[in-house]
């Protein structure tokens, strides 16, 4: 299976490469044009069978700066609506020749499924609970451009675990990276069983919030809570919230993060989010660069050589990455 479906799928060294790949890429979108010839003639298209703006918008972006050519499959409008069913829709798309699937499913392992019937490429948008893993790379990434390190610093996960595959994935990924993670979060918001979990565990904010370097705030997954979870809204942000009050205890340079859709005065209050810790605007910015680099990871030639291509089309040799523009 070719595609990115896991953070397992990750090994440290692809990671490293991936934010080297990825630290180019954010080079090349601040630039007036920012677009390079790297993946023309290829399609990616996106697959999106549950709700979401950022992450697809975010994919297509990556798409398109790398000159693919980018085909959204809005699911709303689709077939799927007649009681079409994955599959069809997959090959469907498939015999349109593409080159690769984003997709994104409300249940856990759909993505591993579209990956065995699919020659193309799969990367894996947010299945259910399961996994999001372009999402926990680009968090580590822009990490690694703030504290310059990820091997030591402490990062709290707070909220809403149970429900998180953003979560899970940051968690493999951090720990594998070596930072220390502590979930906090009441009971029943954590997984059912954590063996494997490589973490600590609190339900205590106020211990962990003046020693660490990183909160994580989860969103708070209203729309995949069967029953309640907790007693209140209101009660669970007095204990779990990061609020204006709570945030006055964060060390200098500890930094907030969030991977949206926030939930505004629940489990982060407006003003954190927009103060001087919060690193919220860097991860939707750097989340276009990492999965460029995802992209050009998996459709370019690899991630030894750099993803230049002339505009005739003919290969460049190695240099920096996207030594020149394209027109749009
Ligand atoms: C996350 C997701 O969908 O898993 N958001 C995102 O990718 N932009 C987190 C969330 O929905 O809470």
């Amino acid at each position: 299976v070719r595609g990115l479906l896991s953070v397992g799928d990750l090994d440290v060294a692809t990671t490293e490469e991936l934010f080297r790949l990825s630290d180019a890429f954010v080079e090349v979108s601040a630039r007036p044009i920012p677009k390079v010839p790297a993946l023309r003639g290829r399609t990616v298209v996106s697959v999106f069978f549950e709700d979401s703006t950022r992450t697809r918008m975010s994919f297509e972006t990556a798409a398109r700066r790398l000159s693919a050519d980018v085909m959204n499959f809005a699911v709303g409008t689709s077939s799927l609506n007649k009681g079409e069913s994955v599959r069809d829709t997959i090959e469907t798309i498939e015999a349109m020749g593409i080159d690769a699937i984003v997709v994104r499913h409300r249940n856990a392992g759909v993505p591993h499924q579209v990956a065995e019937w699919s020659d193309a490429v799969v990367v894996n948008a947010g299945d259910g609970a399961h996994e999001h893993p372009t999402q926990a790379l680009l968090d580590a990434f822009t990490l690694r451009r703030r504290f310059g390190r990820i091997d030591g610093l402490r990062v709290a996960i707070v909220g809403d675990v149970r429900h998180s595959r953003v979560a899970r994935s940051n968690v493999f990924l951090l720990t594998e990276l070596g930072a220390r993670v502590t979930l906090v979060a009441p009971r029943t918001l954590l997984p059912a069983s954590l063996e494997g979990w490589p973490v600590d565990v609190t339900s205590d904010l106020d211990a962990v919030v003046g020693e660490v370097d990183v909160v994580y705030l989860l969103r708070m997954q209203r729309e995949r809570m069967g029953q309640h979870f907790v007693p209140s809204l209101r009660e669970y942000t007095q204990r779990f919230g990061l609020t204006v009050e709570r945030a006055t205890r964060l060390a200098p340079d500890a930094v907030v993060m969030h991977p949206g859709p926030m939930n505004r005065g629940i489990e982060i209050a407006g003003e954190v989010a927009e103060g001087d810790h919060s690193l919220v605007v860097e991860q939707v910015r750097h989340g276009v660069a990492v999965r460029m680099a995802v992209l050009w990871w998996l459709l370019g030639s690899g991630t030894d050589r750099v993803p230049t291509v002339s505009d005739d089309g003919s290969d460049v040799p190695p240099g920096d990455v996207g030594d020149e523009e394209v027109g749009r």
